[in-house]
This record gives C-alpha cells, sequence and structure tokens, in this order.
C-alpha cells in the first residue's frame, strides 16, 4: 500500500530548502532521543513501538469484547475526555457513514460521548436519548480521577442500573484505566467490569491505538488490524535509519519549527473533507498539550474547507501574516458522484455538468493552496489516497512522531501537561474539595473581588 505523502515546496517563498536543511540534524538527534528513550519524559515513549508491540492476543479481545458488545446494544456511550476521547471520536467520524444515525438499515452501533463536558443540558438530554436505546458504556481514564468523566458515569451508572437492572448493567460497563491505581481501577475491581488497561508509558494524547481508542473503533465498525498495520507501516518510514529528506515526519518537525523561527506562530490543519473535522480536534490537542510550554509552542488551529473559506477565509488570505497551514488532502472520495446537467442551465452550473464533485473540489484545493501561498501563507502538503483504517493508522503515527520530534526541537517535554492543573485547581478549591480548604479561602477572596 503507498503511503501518504508529505511536501513543504509551498513554503519556500518563506523558509527556503537550504534553511529547513539546517534543522536536519537536529530533528535526527530527537529522532534518536525518541526511539532510544532518552529524551525529556522518556517514561512515556511507550507509543512509540506499540504498532509493532501491540498483542494479537489483545487485540483479539478487544474485538471479541466489541463483537459481544456490537451483539447487545445500538449505542454505544464513550465516557472519558482529552486524551481519552479524541483519538476515537476523530477515526470513528472519518470511517462511519456520515449519516449513520439517520440509516434506517444501519449496521453499526451509534456512537455518543459524554464525560468531555459539563453540560447539564448535555447529559440530561443524552439520559433522555439513552431511555429509548438500547445502550453500553466504555468508561475511558488513565488516571481514573478526572472530574468531568468521573460525574457522567456517575450518571449513566445510576441510568444503567435502573434500567437493566444492576447485574446486566454490570455487562454492559466497559473501564479502560491505570493497571495499578486509580479510583476507575478500584470501582471495576469491586463491581467487577470487564477492564482493559492503558500502558504505564502511553500518555493520554498517545493512547489511540491502545484499548483507549481501539475498543470504540472496534465498536463502531472499523478495521484495527488496519489501522495497526498502517501506523506500523507508518513507523518503518520515520524511524532513526531513515535518511531525514526521506522521513516525512522528520521533515515536517523541521519545517514547522523553520516556519515558527520566521514569526509563523499559528497553523492551521486544513481539510476539504468534513468527516475529518475530529482528526483536526484530535490533532490540536495532540500538538497543543505536547508543545504549548514555558511560553513557547506554536498554537494548533484547525479549519474545514470549503465551509471555513466563507468564515475564516478572509483572515488567511488577508489578516496578520502569522499563519501557516498543513492541508491533508484527499485523492479519491470513497464514493462517487457527478454534478447532473440540466436542460436550462438556471445556475449556470451546466459548464460543469457530469463532472465528479470531488473534482470541483480539487479545483478549489488547488486555488486556495495558490491564493493562500500567494498571500503570505505558507502550505505544507499531506497527500493521502483515501480514507481507509490503513491510511489513518499511518496518518496517526506520523503526527505522533513528528510531534515527539518537534517538541523535542522546541527543547520542551512534548509528554506532560502541568498548565493543565491550574484550572483544576482553583475549581476544585471552589468546589469545596477535600485537600483544598487552604487554596479555597484565597481563591473565594479574589472572585468576590471580581464580583
Ligand atoms: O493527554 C492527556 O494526558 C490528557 O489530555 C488526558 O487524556 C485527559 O486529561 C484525560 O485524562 P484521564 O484519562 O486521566 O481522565
Amino acid at each position: 500500500m503507498e503511503p501518504i505523502v508529505l511536501s513543504n515546496e509551498q513554503v519556500f517563498d518563506i523558509v527556503s530548502e537550504s534553511e529547513i536543511m539546517k534543522y536536519a540534524e537536529k530533528a535526527e538527534e530527537k529522532i534518536n532521543a525518541l526511539y532510544q528513550k532518552t529524551g525529556k519524559g522518556s517514561d512515556f515513549l511507550g507509543w512509540v513501538d506499540l504498532p509493532e508491540k501491540i498483542s494479537e492476543h489483545l487485540l483479539k479481545d478487544i474485538h471479541e469484547t466489541a463483537h459481544f458488545l456490537r451483539s447487545k446494544i445500538d449505542v454505544l456511550v464513550v465516557v472519558g475526555i482529552g486524551g481519552s476521547y479524541l483519538g476515537a471520536k476523530s477515526v470513528i467520524d472519518i470511517l462511519i457513514h456520515n449519516f449513520n444515525a439517520l440509516l434506517s438499515e444501519r449496521k453499526d452501533p451509534i456512537i455518543l460521548y459524554a464525560g468531555q463536558n459539563i453540560g447539564e443540558d448535555y447529559l440530561f438530554e443524552l439520559l433522555e436519548v439513552l431511555d429509548n436505546y438500547d445502550y453500553a458504556v466504555t468508561v475511558i481514564s488513565k488516571s481514573g480521577t478526572t472530574t468531568e468523566p468521573a460525574i457522567a458515569f456517575r450518571l449513566l451508572k445510576h441510568h444503567l442500573e435502573t434500567k437493566y437492572g444492576k447485574e446486566e448493567a454490570r455487562k454492559r460497563i466497559v473501564a479502560i484505566t491505570d493497571e495499578k491505581k486509580g479510583a476507575l481501577l478500584e470501582l471495576s475491581k469491586k463491581e467487577g467490569y470487564k477492564t482493559f488497561f492503558i500502558p504505564d508509558d502511553v500518555g493520554g494524547r498517545y493512547s489511540v491505538l491502545t484499548p483507549v481508542g481501539l475498543l470504540p473503533i472496534a465498536v463502531a465498525g472499523g478495521d484495527i488490524y488496519s489501522l495497526i498495520k498502517g501506523a506500523k507501516h507508518m513507523m518503518e518510514l520515520c524511524g532513526p535509519k531513515v535518511p531525514f529528506d526521506k522521513n516525512p515526519a522528520a521533515v515536517y518537525a523541521a519545517t514547522r519549527n523553520a516556519l515558527y523561527n520566521k514569526g509563523k506562530l499559528i497553523e492551521i490543519l486544513v481539510n476539504f473533507t468534513p468527516q475529518m473535522h475530529n482528526f483536526s480536534e484530535w490533532w490540536k490537542q495532540l500538538y497543543g498539550e505536547s508543545e504549548g510550554k514555558h511560553g513557547k509552542g506554536i498554537f494548533p488551529a484547525s479549519v474545514d474547507f470549503t465551509t471555513d473559506l466563507h468564515s475564516m477565509g478572509q483572515y488567511i488570505q488577508d489578516g496578520q501574516r502569522i499563519l501557516f497551514e498543513t492541508v491533508i488532502s484527499v485523492s479519491e472520495p470513497r464514493n462517487s458522484l457527478a454534478i447532473p446537467h440540466e436542460e436550462v442551465d438556471a445556475d449556470g452550473l451546466n459548464y460543469i455538468s457530469y463532472k465528479p464533485i470531488s473534482y470541483v473540489n480539487k479545483m478549489a484545493q488547488l486555488g486556495t493552496l495558490l491564493a493562500h501561498v500567494d498571500g503570505g501563507v505558507p502550505n505544507i502538503l499531506i497527500e493521502v489516497p483515501k480514507l481507509n483504517e490503513n491510511y489513518i493508522g499511518q496518518l496517526i503515527y506520523f503526527f505522533e512522531i513528528a510531534c515527539g520530534i518537534s517538541g523535542y526541537m522546541l527543547d520542551v517535554n512534548p509528554f506532560d501537561q502541568p498548565g493543565v492543573e491550574a484550572y483544576k485547581k482553583n475549581m476544585f478549591a471552589l468546589l469545596g474539595k477535600p485537600g483544598y480548604e487552604n487554596a479555597s479561602e484565597e481563591i473565594k477572596s479574589r472572585i468576590n473581588k471580581m464580583d
């Protein structure tokens, strides 16, 4: 199978090929640090060789659990936040028929999400819907203590137990958490839930190729074996033995760092395939949480084109010149659909009669590329032959390894997220969580001053 292809020629107006080459040595050094596990955060590098190391036994267990759930349910509720749901959602949205939920002959369960917000209406309305559907829950939290999924799971557990009784509810819950510690592990043991473990050395946003992503994807009908195969293929193409100019992850990391040092502070991930919207959400978390530290890091943003050409297009073309784009271009659509011909050309579209929709989309893409590059927005291009599991697996591994290289080039630890704790500390103090009493007074008085 052909790999995805990266090209960076459309950045050469801003950073030349020879300027990018100056980053080659550093990129190669950082790849070695990742593979030899000698860099910052080296306790969290289990994802680097995951595609090669994941066991057949685990994949079979995930596959069989998914099969069991699929035989029972209309809906799977995935409970998790950040890295505990974005990977699964991104893959499922790409693979599964856009309008699956509305199809009367739907063969796959619908996947819904909870625990990724604290929306009272969201949760109420979710429970209301679940009154009418046969469902199961997978609750995913590595720490096992994250507030958002804990609240959602408490509600769903009550709902399941009321609807099916305690014994049947137990069979409809799968927990995915740490093997050694955490409240979710303790609860799962006490209740006897089917449990999968997240490897110790794999952090949330790098966990899509563990049960965290694989179980929901398998329940949704995705082929997890092909996903892993694609990731493994990319692992071979991005390894430390591959020369810099042949290594897409190294070239991507070097190019984005070169652009950053030229004042391009915002990277926009662009797609022209609407089902990739949530892939961009996964990518934003991966890059934002990995790189945004110590006052450094490219701000990751995303757009769906052509939709957002009619909203964000103006800024991208003409606003502050601090942007660059990374465009994911999909060569072949899954289906074919052409523009019908009309005898009377009232809408003026007959000049493209019989042309495939994908041809029009491609021309929009080329037109946009030229316009943005001319407007001072350099473009990195990633060509994906088509959107199937194998290529998504390739994309996932490519972006993960490039993120590790890139973060190391910025001299940050791409595998921690200390900044996320700041809001939690304040929220816990305001909620009166035991252990936060001292912080509580100080925070309350600051809040009072704001009133
Ligand atoms: O990448 C990360 O580590 C985070 O985004 C986590 O995935 C997120 O905070 C959820 O954490 P947990 O799985 O512990 O509930």
